[in-house]
């Protein structure tokens, strides 16, 4: 999304979390979908990749950053490179945004020091849903290729009892901004029975996948991270950041984008751009 786009959601959800301190939205918060994402202050908040530690160089070789081409040294989505010139990013950090809007971020894990590159073309997800966050995934082709990166390959079915999964980005921490380095965290796969026990209705099983630490909370993904990878053991793109009630939250998992049931889709728009 564009940065005025991110700032507005970013208000209108504060407002959202102001009136579910007050007892009148709470359960409007706990069931608004797209608008659930924030930090809700309700839990006990304590982001950072939530949980995380800093990534090694070259541990997520085909991570990339979405930055505002007006200003690149505001990030505010993660993404991989799936091809040299394409990176698959969540629908939601696309949407509104002219390809002019974006430029790229790549090459290391401390975000100032990689190198920017141009957006020629965005694809977003035909089934993208903005209010349920269906399908939120997108394609950016970039105007040249990137010589020499790794491409991070897509998990090519919903193998659905993943083990312990890992997760990625530069997006909010503990302190409530984002990290200039990359940091990582392990999150156990949530089964969708269990993801639909904590999301009900919000959790659409044909297109998103869920992990965390049910119990306990304390890791997750959390703002700014979006659009980002969730990778398994061996190094296979499962999820895309896509949303979560509040970050690391106890009983709310975080949702992402599953690869591995829109691989076909995935496929063809990439085989079509
Ligand atoms: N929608 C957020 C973003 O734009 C990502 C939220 C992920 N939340 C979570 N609890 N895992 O960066």
């Amino acid at each position: 999304m564009s940065r005025v786009q991110h700032y507005r959601k970013t208000l209108v959800t504060i407002g959202a979390v102001i009136a579910a301190g007050l007892g009148a939205a709470a359960l409007a918060l706990s069931t608004a979908g797209a608008n659930a994402e924030e930090p809700s202050g309700g839990g006990d908040f304590d982001a950072q990749i939530i949980g995380g530690d800093p990534a090694a160089e070259g541990q997520f070789p085909w991570i990339v950053a979405l930055a505002d081409a007006s200003d690149p040294s505001f990030n505010y989505c993660g993404g991989q490179l799936v091809e040299q010139d394409v990176v698959l990013t969540a629908a939601h950090c696309t949407e509104g945004s002219d390809p002019a809007d974006v430029v790229i971020r790549h090459g290391g894990t401390d975000i100032t020091r990689t190198e920017v590159y141009e957006v020629a073309e965005i694809v977003v997800a035909d089934g993208y849903d903005g209010a349920t966050m269906a399908n939120d995934w997108a394609l950016v082709k970039l105007a040249e290729p990137i010589a020499g990166a790794a491409t991070v390959p897509l998990a090519d079915a919903d193998t659905k009892d993943w083990g312990t999964l890992t997760v990625a980005g530069w997006g909010t921490t503990e302190t409530g901004s984002g990290s200039q380095d990359l940091l990582h965290v392990d999150v156990p796969y949530v089964t969708d029975d269990e993801c639909a026990g904590a999301y009900g209705g919000e959790f659409d099983a044909a297109s998103m996948i869920c992990a965390g630490d049910l119990e306990h909370g304390g890791v997750d993904s959390c703002q700014g991270d979006s659009g980002g990878p969730l990778v398994s053991a061996d190094g296979v793109l499962v999820g895309v950041v896509s949303w979560g009630h509040g970050c690391a939250e106890a009983g709310k998992p975080g949702v992402y984008a599953n690869v591995g049931l829109l691989h076909g889709d995935i496929t063809a728009a990439l085989a079509a751009l």
